[in-house]
């Protein structure tokens, strides 16, 4: 990162705390933008429910290009492509490259792994994305194939990335393994830690949630139902290992965050960062909201700097900072990250007055 990109990093989580503590109706600027290129995909998974229905009506190439032309003009930071599966638009390259052309600095990818051929990663490099997010929702075939609803998943998927790592140093890639925890893998949090340790991954943590917008479905409100013992033996497991080798694995206080978000998923006494940082663009042009929020806005009706000027919006996003919400969960490593009690926790991790699966 450039030194301006750090200036404005910091004065970020500033008016965060000047917005938490003095002026809760601070306007603060998002940096990051979330662009579901498409809300259609090529697996199945049971946690999502975005294969459920055949979205129509997504912004066109066009379209896209003109929300990008916007997001360089309100100056934002980074972009990161997501959906559904961004790769199965056949314009995504299109629309990656024409992102970095007009300047956005920092481009990421989330994926399924499945389009990710070495040809296309090449693709995908030249089109300018230097981070990756690549969801890995077990440690084997048996796991992974069963969640994402496609046999032999698991074996594209790991296959992709490791093409993925071992362009990592050559292009100075930022590359993570997401595993998704709920009830049907919790089990096998030590597993994929350990995955993650052997290919020399970092691995992030996402939280089964059915409040966010992609995920609302009965099937996901069991799936995130996980049993309040499960997830202390599967922990205490963990500890483990991250006691004998932490390298790739998610601090402390990230894990200790897992057992609070399956019993109370608002967590009202952490704010919400996630809702100030990023501004959400949808496959069919809806601006704002926020992951478990639906927006109120349209970029085929009005100028994206039109909305995030608005007094609706502010007020909507002071509401969000001071999780006046359902909860969710998502990026809850960013809400923790700019708390002075995170990195005390882990220093008490480390001097072994804290434990993960007892006292977290
Ligand atoms: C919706 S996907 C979009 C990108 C891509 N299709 C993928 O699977 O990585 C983004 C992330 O959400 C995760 N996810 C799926 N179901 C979820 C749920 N119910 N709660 C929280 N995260 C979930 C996925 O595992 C993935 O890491
Ligand atoms: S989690 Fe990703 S891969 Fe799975 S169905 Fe949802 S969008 Fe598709
Ligand atoms: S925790 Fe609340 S405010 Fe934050 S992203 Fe989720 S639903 Fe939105």
């Amino acid at each position: 990162m450039k030194i301006h990109e750090n200036v404005r990093l910091a004065t970020f989580f500033a008016q965060l705390a000047v917005k938490q503590r003095v002026a809760p109706r601070l306007g603060v600027r998002p940096l990051v933008s979330e662009l579901f290129l498409t809300e259609n995909c090529n697996l199945r998974c049971v946690s999502c429910s975005c294969w459920l229905d055949n979205t129509k009506g997504e912004l066109t190439t066009d379209e896209w290009k003109d929300v990008l032309r916007q997001l360089v003009r309100l100056r934002i930071l980074k972009a990161n492509f997501t959906g559904g599966e961004p790769l199965i638009r056949p314009d995504a390259l299109e629309i990656m490259a024409y992102a970095h052309e007009q300047g956005i600095r920092h481009l990421h990818l989330n994926t399924n792994g499945i389009r990710l051929t070495p040809a296309m990663l090449t693709k995908v490099l030249d089109a300018g994305v230097r981070s990756f997010n690549i969801s890995v929702d077990g440690p084997n075939g048996l796991v992974h194939d069963r969640i994402r609803g496609r046999l032999g998943a698991f074996q594209t998927t790991m296959e992709h990335l490791r093409g993925v790592i071992d362009q990592r140093e050559r292009y100075g890639l930022k590359v993570r393994m997401n595993f998704t925890v709920m009830r049907e893998n919790i089990e096998y949090l030590p597993d994929i830690a350990r995955l993650a340790q052997e290919l020399r991954v970092r691995l992030y943590l996402n939280l089964a949630t059915d409040q966010t917008f992609l995920f609302r479905a009965p099937k996901v409100a069991e799936l995130k139902q996980v049993d309040a013992d499960d997830i202390t033996a599967a922990l205490g497991r963990l500890e483990e290992v991250m006691r004998s080798d932490g390298r790739w694995l998610p601090r402390y206080s990230d894990m200790s965050y897992i057992p609070r978000h399956f019993s109370d998923i608002v967590q009202r006494d952490i704010p919400c960062a996630e809702s100030q940082l990023k501004l959400m663009i949808h496959s069919r042009g809806e601006i704002g909201g926020c992951w478990g929020h639906d927006p109120t806005f349209n970029v085929r009706e009005r100028r994206i700097s039109e909305v995030i000027e608005s007094e609706e919006y502010r007020e909507e996003h002071a509401r969000l900072f001071r999780k006046e919400c359902v909860g969710c969960g998502s990026n809850y490593s960013l809400n923790l990250r700019w708390r002075p009690t995170t990195y005390v926790n882990d220093l008490m991790w480390r001097a072994g007055r804290r434990h993960l699966g007892k006292d977290a």
